[in-house]
């Protein structure tokens, strides 16, 4: 199995994220970290633990990180798209036990160290830990075999016009994941105009609500999300684990990443450069056959109440 990480906010398609991990034999899911972003970083760091134990996997490690962003706090006046407890309504149960009690940077970079391995890094909040884990142990960053990131956008955005989430809360940590990372690590972006693409319909959520436990939870708490987007509830985060789970379903296009860290109204805007001449710094995903990645998501996320 290919050993994994993940750095998440959840968040529920962050929830959605974390049990398609679960749920796959092909992956080894060595730890996960969290960070402040769609609720607080107490919060993002509970719901990280509950989901895992809701998915039988309690014994896996969760480090909680940086709860605001790197230089500016963002400030918005728009309402938390998950709800005030992150889960779009939905409390779980809190996991026995506590939260691993090294800082997510010092977690990742330990991860790294005792892996014999190489590892996966799934990034799909903000940035910062990645930023953090970057700048203060690059050779141990150097030893990633991938880093995947939901985040960015090559047209509009979803917090403001010009920038999606997870760039638009720690711009600067983006930057420096993205376009100046300053160790070479292999980097896969999979932005907003392809996930906000692939969504649940009505009927596939009534297939999660029906499968059992897990699946009628999740199915919940999707229930709320749907962004405005009609009749489709997103799941971003997820698209990315299932990226790498199946690469045959997307398309991949080189490209080089200039982050929009000024103080503008385009604050967080990603400028992707599909044809750049300096040559690309990622690889973005530009397409998806998204009825496929909808179907592979709910199968494996319904596997979890058919092993239970
Ligand atoms: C991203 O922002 C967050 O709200 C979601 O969890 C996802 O990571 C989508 O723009
Ligand atoms: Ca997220």
């Amino acid at each position: 199995a290919r050993a994994v990480m993940i750095d998440c906010d959840p968040g529920i398609d962050d929830m959605m994220a974390l049990l398609t991990i679960c749920a796959s034999p092909e992956l080894d899911l060595r730890g996960v970290t969290t960070v402040g972003g769609n609720v607080g970083i107490e919060l993002t760091t509970r719901n990280a633990r509950s989901v895992l134990a809701l998915a039988g996997r309690g014994d896996v490690p969760v480090a909680a990180g940086a709860g605001r962003s790197l230089v500016r706090v963002p400030v918005s006046a728009k309402k938390g798209a998950h709800g005030d407890g992150g889960l779009g309504g939905v409390v779980l149960p809190e996991a026995p036990g506590a939260a691993d009690p090294r800082p997510a940077a010092a977690f990742l970079a330990a991860t790294v160290a005792a892996s014999t391995e190489p590892l996966t890094l799934f990034a799909v909040g903000p940035m910062t830990n990645v930023a953090l884990f970057y700048a203060m142990y690059p050779q141990l960053a150097a030893r990633l075999d991938r880093l995947v990131v939901m985040g960015g956008s090559i047209g509009a955005g979803n917090m403001t016009p010009a920038a999606e989430f997870n760039v638009w809360f720690d711009p600067e940590a983006a930057h420096r994941v993205l376009t100046d990372p300053g160790v070479s690590v292999p980097t896969t972006l999979v932005p907003l105009d392809v996930t906000r693409r692939t969504g649940l319909v009505d009927a596939d959520l009534a297939v999660l609500a029906g499968s059992g436990r897990v699946g009628a939870l999740t199915a919940r708490a999707l229930g709320g999300y749907r962004h405005g987007l009609g009749a489709v509830t997103p799941v971003h985060d997820a698209v990315a684990v299932l990226t790498v789970l199946h690469p045959e379903l997307v398309t991949t296009q080189p490209a080089r990443i200039h982050v929009d860290a000024g103080y503008g109204p385009s604050r967080g805007n990603t400028v992707v450069d599909l044809d750049p001449a300096d040559g690309p710094t990622v690889d973005v995903v530009v397409d998806a056959d998204t009825r496929a990645v909808v179907n592979a998501l709910l199968d494996r996320v319904t596997s979890l109440d058919r092993e239970v």
